[in-house]
């Protein structure tokens, strides 16, 4: 399928996070109408020779994700040609490149947004993953370097006359990692120097600031990240027009499924942590939530405990916001 078939079907989509964009919450943000869904980044050396639980793990998709981008992070032609072929033989339906990653321990390796920096040495290794993937390629990319370095729009063209399909940024500079705002003027300069989609990530809240992204840069999607996190429902149109209590009991009935999808998918030794982390992300809008998000990810009770404290901490807070509704 033409990659822009697959970006038709909805203007905003999950972006991907490393340990966040896992099978069970890709699941649940699809389940609330998100487009195609992206895992998180996997490394091309450890999947093409550790074969580990980790890489196991993360690689696993259901039947429910097609399609699929799968996302590689790495800085040598040889494991990214051959890790792509692995991920296009496992069913992937987009390879994507992280050439966004700021994280030091990563870039000092050269990988993620490190591969800014030499256009015509990445030019060279696309040309090489390109001519093996048979399946659209797209690149998620900064806006450059650093401050004294943006080179989004020179970069892009680089890409597209390399062959690529389309192009995320995320319009922060490596050095900024994720302060300060998002410059969305970078997606727009980015969106006129090229033809092939862009999609625009940063700073993307809600749906209507989806839709102020699009007007603005003309992309042609939007990527949601943090904005996702707690809150898969940002992608959900429909909610808007629920009342209160309906929003409330649709968005518990969504946490329980989260939960279902986690037990189903995480080894027993993880299984409590995973519980834990999300539901504590999912407390961030609660009363006292810093208070309880300690509570919930500190305790020591059994899981089933912690899980049952959740939903008492969760009506409580329904219970109190109504209070105050009519009290206004
Ligand atoms: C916890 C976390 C993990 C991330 N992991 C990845 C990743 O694996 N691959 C990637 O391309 N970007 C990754 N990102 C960057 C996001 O995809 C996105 O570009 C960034 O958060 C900006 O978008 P937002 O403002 O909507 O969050 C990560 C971001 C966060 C917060």
């Amino acid at each position: 399928m033409k990659l822009n078939d697959l970006l038709e079907k909805n203007i905003v989509r999950l972006a991907p996070m490393a340990g966040v964009s896992n099978a069970p919450f890709r699941t649940i943000c699809l389940d609330n109408g998100s487009g195609f869904v992206t895992t998180e980044e996997i490394d091309s050396i450890s999947l093409v020779y550790n074969k580990s639980e980790r890489t196991r793990l993360i690689t696993a998709f259901s039947e429910y994700e097609n399609p699929i981008a799968m996302q590689l992070l790495g800085c040598d032609s040889e494991s990214l040609t051959e890790s792509s072929k692995i991920l296009q033989d496992l069913g992937a339906s987009i390879i994507d490149i992280n050439m966004g990653c700021p994280v030091p321990k990563i870039t000092k390796k050269g990988k993620g947004a490190a591969l800014m920096k030499d256009i015509t040495q990445t030019a060279k290794l696309i040309k090489s993953i390109r001519n093996i993937t048979k399946i659209p390629l797209t690149v998620k990319i900064r806006s450059g370097w650093d401050e004294n370095n943006i080179n989004a729009v020179e970069f892009s063209k680089m890409l597209e006359s390399e062959g690529v399909d389309g192009i995320t940024v995320h319009p922060r500079s490596r050095a900024q990692r994720y302060e300060g705002n998002s410059k969305w003027s970078i997606i727009k300069e980015v969106v006129d120097s090229i033809k092939i989609p862009v999609t625009g990530n940063g700073d993307v809240k809600s749906y209507d600031d989806a839709k102020r992204m699009i007007e603005f840069t003309k992309c042609k999607s939007v990527m949601i990240g943090r904005g996702a996190i707690g809150n898969p429902w940002v992608f959900n149109k429909s909610l808007e027009e629920l009342s209160y209590e309906e929003k409330e009991l649709f968005k518990k009935k969504t946490i329980i499924n989260h939960l279902r999808q986690i037990k189903n998918y995480f080894p027993k030794k993880n299984l409590d942590i995973q519980i834990k982390k999300n539901l504590s992300y999912y407390a961030k809008g609660f009363y006292n939530s810093r208070e309880l998000r300690q509570k919930i990810f500190r305790s020591s009770d059994p899981i089933e405990n912690v899980i049952e404290l959740f939903f008492k901490l969760f009506d409580r807070n329904v219970e109190k916001n109504k209070l105050e509704k009519i009290s206004v």
